[in-house]
């Protein structure tokens, strides 16, 4: 059984722009990015373009990268082991483990999680067998879904692979174990990522009945050993240890954590303006691993995820925007008068969500332009969208409310086509046909910090 997720799909067409492809499928092979697969990360060899472009290396020891959306680390992981200090935000506890748990592994012993491996393998091969009673471990109470995730066979299996995890004294090597655990258990489970999490009979994928639990979870973990020496050699290279930081917490309040003027390079990517749902699709990790317990994902703080979910706002009164652009605001009218027929389901709902999400984009440009350094560079990774039949080119919006935001928006560049995840698109948000055929597209565009405080 493969430990990857399908977590990502559809093939694009990258551009030549001087920058490799943005997509995260590249860090599949990659050591440390290939702990943890995550929808919408991007590449590590797009980080270190944006590196060297944006960052050039003299000087470096005191140097700053951010990333406000850090997903599973990408930017953090890959700054960190060129030498600078990073520090990222991540709402979702599972993406925040994964990011912080890579930041932490250089100091880890590599001959310790040998021995951690090796004594749980003993472990499972003794326990799980059918006659050798029952876990500890209790199932969480909160995962919901119309199917079990787990079958009784497997479910007992991963019941014991957690006695053995929470028995485990040193923390970085347990989190490791949970982060390994939480990376493989859809594999095993009776969902998949398509990308959405979707239960395996929905998409005509036969059930997992029986799994191997322990060998696939061992076999992760060694692959992260592995890393964890190579990680260990790559900061021995350097004349100085960075430092990394990673906030379990929302971006939006970063100055309380942050001094203003004090980032010299963001490279990042928010969520896109397509409404996945990053706490519902990681809801199995969420509860499995201990981050929310009772119905739904409050541990995953919802509310507080940058741009909120369609299925959040689609019912509040219509949402204003906090600041003024026309252009958007047509453009929010237009979707808003579209299919109003269907309440909340149609324009009036849609046009709350993208209301929302540009309210967000204004709120985190004000706390960016007191963040980032004189002209100091952010590229922001940014995906267009077709919202009730609306082409809402996301890139632009993004960069113009920047520079109502007191920040220069210096570029815009082409980075993929047809990116991955049209699917989310074409299912949920268009409805209509739009006049004409509208490309879907990933960019980066470029902002610079305030030339001068005021
Ligand atoms: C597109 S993903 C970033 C992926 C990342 N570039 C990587 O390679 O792993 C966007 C991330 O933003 C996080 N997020 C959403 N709202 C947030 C907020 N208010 N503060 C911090 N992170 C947030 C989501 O949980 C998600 O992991």
């Amino acid at each position: 059984m493969s430990t990857q997720h399908a977590f990502f799909s559809s093939p694009a067409t990258t551009i030549s722009t001087g920058f490799r492809d943005s997509a995260f499928v590249g860090n599949r092979d990659l050591p440390v990015h290939r702990w943890v697969p995550w929808i919408a990360g991007f590449s590590a060899h797009f980080v270190d373009d944006c590196l060297s472009k944006y960052l050039p290396a003299n000087g470096k020891t005191d140097r700053w990268v951010l990333d406000p959306f850090t997903g599973v680390g990408t930017t953090l992981i890959q700054a960190y082991t060129r030498g600078f200090n990073v520090v990222g935000f991540e709402i979702n506890p599972y993406a925040a483990l994964a990011a912080k748990t890579k930041l932490q592994a250089d100091h880890l012993d590599p001959s310790a999680l040998r021995a951690h491996v090796f004594g749980f393998e003993k472990f499972m091969r003794r326990q799980c067998v059918p006659t050798n009673g029952q876990p500890r471990s209790k199932p969480p109470s909160g995962f919901s879904g119309r199917t079990q995730l787990f079958s009784p066979a497997v479910e007992r299996k991963v019941l014991f692979a957690l006695d053995y995890i929470n028995a485990v004294e040193a923390p970085a090597i347990r989190d490791l174990f949970r982060l390994a655990l939480g990376s493989v258990m859809v594999s095993f489970s009776n969902y998949s990522y398509e990308p959405s999490l979707t239960r395996r009979s929905a998409v005509d994928r036969e059930p997992v009945l029986d799994a191997d639990v322990g060998a696939v979870l061992s076999l992760k973990l060694k692959l992260i050993g592995s890393d964890v020496e190579w990680l260990r050699q790559e900061l021995a290279k350097l004349e100085h240890r960075p430092r990394g930081k990673v906030y379990s917490e929302s971006f939006f309040s970063a100055l309380e954590r942050l001094e203003e003027n004090s980032v010299d390079l963001v490279v990042t990517s928010p969520p896109y303006l397509n409404n996945y749902h990053y706490p519902r699709n990681t809801r199995p990790q969420l509860h499995w691993l201990g981050f929310a317990s009772g119905r739904g994902y409050p541990g995953a703080r919802e509310d507080s995820s940058f741009g909120k979910f369609w299925q959040t706002v689609r019912d509040k009164d219509p949402v204003r925007l906090t600041f003024s652009l026309p252009s958007l605001q047509q453009s929010i009218d237009e979707i808003r008068g579209r299919n109003t027929e269907k309440g909340p389901y149609g324009g009036p709902g849609w046009a709350n969500y993208v209301a929302t999400y540009f309210n967000d984009t204004h709120r985190f440009c004000t706390v960016l332009s007191k963040l980032l350094k004189p002209h100091a560079a952010a590229v922001i990774v940014l995906g267009n969208s077709i919202i009730q039949g609306v082409e809402v080119r996301t890139d632009c919006l993004f960069g113009t409310i920047a520079e109502l935001c007191g920040l220069t928006f210096e570029d815009t560049i082409l980075l993929r086509k047809k990116r991955t995840g049209t699917s989310i698109i074409q299912s949920s948000v268009r409805v209509d046909k739009a006049a004409h055929k509208t490309v879907l597209y990933e960019s980066a565009i470029v902002l610079r910090g305030r030339p001068e405080r005021t």
